[in-house]
């Protein structure tokens, strides 16, 4: 089996969210079970060229792509993928050294219109032949249209069908109506009701949904949800008529990067027999937030972009309500200013309690993941949701509001083998009834050590995961 995976964003080279820690490692598990993957990614200017070794294909590189009536020249870098698997970078600096990886620009659409064609394009100098086209997300939900109506004449790809995963149904590349004869298509594809039309508007992942042979998400309670007009952000009619080829499968998590036992990034090692040394790393994160280390007092973890999606409405009604409480909370994220400024505000009104860091911060992640007693992720919707894993996995009891991949993966304590707290209602009066519950168990040492070992024995590695994938390509 031959596949390509086109991403935007890809561990260890470049990272935003969830998104790159799947693209980093998928396709590596995927490898191991026989299947020959190649990656392609942008080449933002953020990516160490250096630090990973990348180097220019002469053969692949100096080809242009056409964006009306200008002519964007790329290169392609490349690389080995962990030492084992072929990642290619499409180069084309105009488009994409802007000193970050996503833009309001007004040409974000042409960005990712040169990257899915420049993919195409060295797939036929390499030429070589994949079976699928794994896209994901609107960056590269045109390639499935592409391949129907603009390459194929090209033999290369007569056998070739395409998959595309939504991990975030939030965003969909809607741009203004000529992005469709931007994209090479002619104008009259864009129809009204049509497959690229979106409310007067041109929309890639729909188009995306339409063209691809078969749509897969990230989790299965997701998958059932985007079909609904709560969640499907106005897509939920084009996702029911492609119903039974849309699946869903959970997201695997890289163990090599996430687990307490190895993790190079975080003070002391420790494992469920040595789970004393979680608190070493109590320690350490709370040294590093300034605040004291005070026996019998929980300390609450947050790694999250700082975004609406993520519910932090929630978090600041919970503060403001039980602040009085005996709790501590240290927050991680970069996002929207809106949710900084809470942040801050928070952290000035209460610094003996909450400690803020707005910023990206990969070992501080790392460090509060495995420091924290209890991690909140009351998201409004979450796709998959990785943070949920990887707490679990690190004995860090996860506190979610009970949809997408984190109904798929956490389970209430108040239920047979519960591994963490999770509510329906995005409410105060939700997330309140689980921060009780979370204070209650934290109350009761050997209960709570129960019910942290279910969480670190959980396998949630990729071999299922990726074993899942396989199958779709095979139905392909
Ligand atoms: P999403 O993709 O919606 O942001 P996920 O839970 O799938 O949510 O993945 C988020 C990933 O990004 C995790 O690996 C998480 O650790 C990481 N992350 C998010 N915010 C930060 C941050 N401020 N610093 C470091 N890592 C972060
Ligand atoms: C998205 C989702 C997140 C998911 C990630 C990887 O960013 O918000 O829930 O885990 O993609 O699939």
């Amino acid at each position: 089996m031959k596949v390509c995976f086109v991403s935007s964003e890809c561990v260890p080279y470049i990272k935003t969210g969830g998104l790159a820690d799947v693209s980093g490692s998928l396709p590596l598990s995927l490898s191991g079970l026989n299947t020959d993957v190649k990656i392609f990614i942008p080449m933002y200017d953020k990516i160490d060229r250096q630090k990973y070794n990348l180097v220019k294909l002469n053969e692949l590189s100096g080809d242009s792509v056409s964006i009306l009536n200008m002519k964007h020249q790329y290169d392609v870098y490349h690389t080995k993928h962990y030492g084992k698997i072929d990642a290619y970078f499409i180069d084309c600096p105009f488009y994409f050294s802007r000193g970050v990886v996503y833009t309001s620009d007004i040409d974000e659409n042409e960005r990712y219109i040169l990257f899915q064609h420049a993919v195409l394009k060295s797939l036929q100098k390499l030429g070589w032949s994949p079976d699928v086209i794994h896209c994901n997300d609107w960056q590269s939900s045109l390639i499935p249209s592409m391949l129907k109506l603009q390459y194929s004449w090209d033999n290369l790809f007569s056998n070739t069908k395409s998959l595309l995963s939504i991990h975030n149904i939030g965003y969909q590349g809607v741009f203004p109506s000529d992005s469709v004869v931007k994209a090479g298509y002619g104008e009259s594809l864009y129809v009204l009701g049509g497959p690229f039309e979106f409310n007067g508007f041109a929309n890639f992942l729909k188009a995306g949904i339409y063209y691809s042979d078969i749509v897969s998400t990230v989790s299965p309670s997701y998958a059932a949800e985007i079909q609904t007009p709560e969640f499907g952000s106005g897509l939920e009619g084009v996702l029911r008529a492609r119903g039974e080829n849309v699946f869903g499968i959970l997201n695997g998590i890289d163990t090599n990067d996430w687990s307490p036992v190895s993790d190079n990034l975080i003070a002391k090692n420790y494992s469920y027999k040595s789970l004393k040394d979680k608190y070493v790393n109590k320690s350490e994160l709370l040294k590093l937030s300034g605040l004291k280390n005070e026996d019998n007092v929980p300390l609450f973890g947050i790694v999250s972009r700082l975004a609406w999606q993520k519910g932090f409405e929630l978090i600041v009604e919970l503060m403001e309500k039980r602040i009085g409480d005996n709790f501590k909370l240290v927050v991680l994220g970069a996002g929207e200013e809106k949710y900084e400024e809470y942040f801050t505000k928070l952290m000035n009104d209460y610094p003996d309690k909450i400690k803020v860091f707005l910023e990206y911060n990969n070992k501080m992640a790392h460090l509060i993941t495995a420091g924290s007693d209890f991690f909140f992720m009351p998201s409004r919707y979450e796709p998959c949701g990785l943070n949920q894993m990887y707490s679990l996995n690190y004995g860090t009891l996860p506190i979610v509001r009970n949809v997408g991949g984190l109904a798929d993966t956490v389970i209430d304590v108040d239920k047979v083998n519960g591994n963490g707290f999770s509510f329906d209602e995005f409410t105060l009066e939700g997330i309140e009834s689980a921060f009780d519950k979370a204070l209650k168990l934290y109350s009761d040492k050997q209960k709570m050590k129960t019910v942290i070992g279910r969480g670190m024995s959980s396998d949630f590695s990729w071999d299922k995961s990726a074993k899942e994938y396989l199958s779709l390509y095979s139905k392909l």
